[in-house]
């Protein structure tokens, strides 16, 4: 099924010059990029994307750390993009994450993960409103579209 996934590049990312490589992670595992922005989120904002995790040890911590510098907010979109963008993240503890992953790849570190990833349709749906209005989302075709899909088998 179509799906579209909200992929936070987080501060520590950006901080670290590593967007581009981040991105490029997402580009070729054959997600389409549909929206992006680059901003700093008010504390507002970031308590909201994370207001699952209200009332625990670290939600002052992460509320903190999402809102301390600029982040790069995308939306992308394939079938099954949930679990596929979940993949290439891997574990959410940096020390805990495999080689491969981005988290994997990149930190070691428990609340600087570099990425921030939607967990499921409902989550994806109630994060991209926190930031894209609908028609800020652009849907296209890519030229590859039928050797990237098997589309034609
Ligand atoms: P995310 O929502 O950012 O994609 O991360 P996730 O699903 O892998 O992990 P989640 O449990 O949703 O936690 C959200 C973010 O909070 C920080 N965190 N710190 N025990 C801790 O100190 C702790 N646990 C989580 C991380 O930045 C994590 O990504
Ligand atoms: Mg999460």
């Amino acid at each position: 099924m179509t799906e579209r996934t909200l992929i936070i590049i987080k501060p520590d990312a950006v901080q670290r010059h590593l967007i581009g490589r981040i991105v490029t992670r997402f580009e070729n595992k054959g997600l389409k990029l549909i929206a992006g922005k680059f901003l700093q989120a008010g504390t507002e904002q970031a308590g909201e994307l994370y207001a699952v995790h209200k009332g625990k040890d670290f939600y002052e911590r992460l509320v903190r750390y999402i809102s301390s510098a600029p982040i790069l907010v995308t939306v992308w979109q394939a079938d099954g993009a949930i679990a596929m963008a979940r993949k290439l993240l891997g574990d959410t503890f940096g020390y805990d994450a495999k080689p491969g992953t981005i988290r994997g790849d990149f930190g070691c570190s428990q609340t600087c993960n570099l990425v921030h990833g939607s967990d499921s349709p409902e989550s994806a749906e109630f994060e991209i409103g926190l930031f894209f209005k609908p028609e800020e989302m652009v849907d296209y075709e890519f030229a590859d579209a039928e050797w990237l899909y098997n589309s034609k088998e």
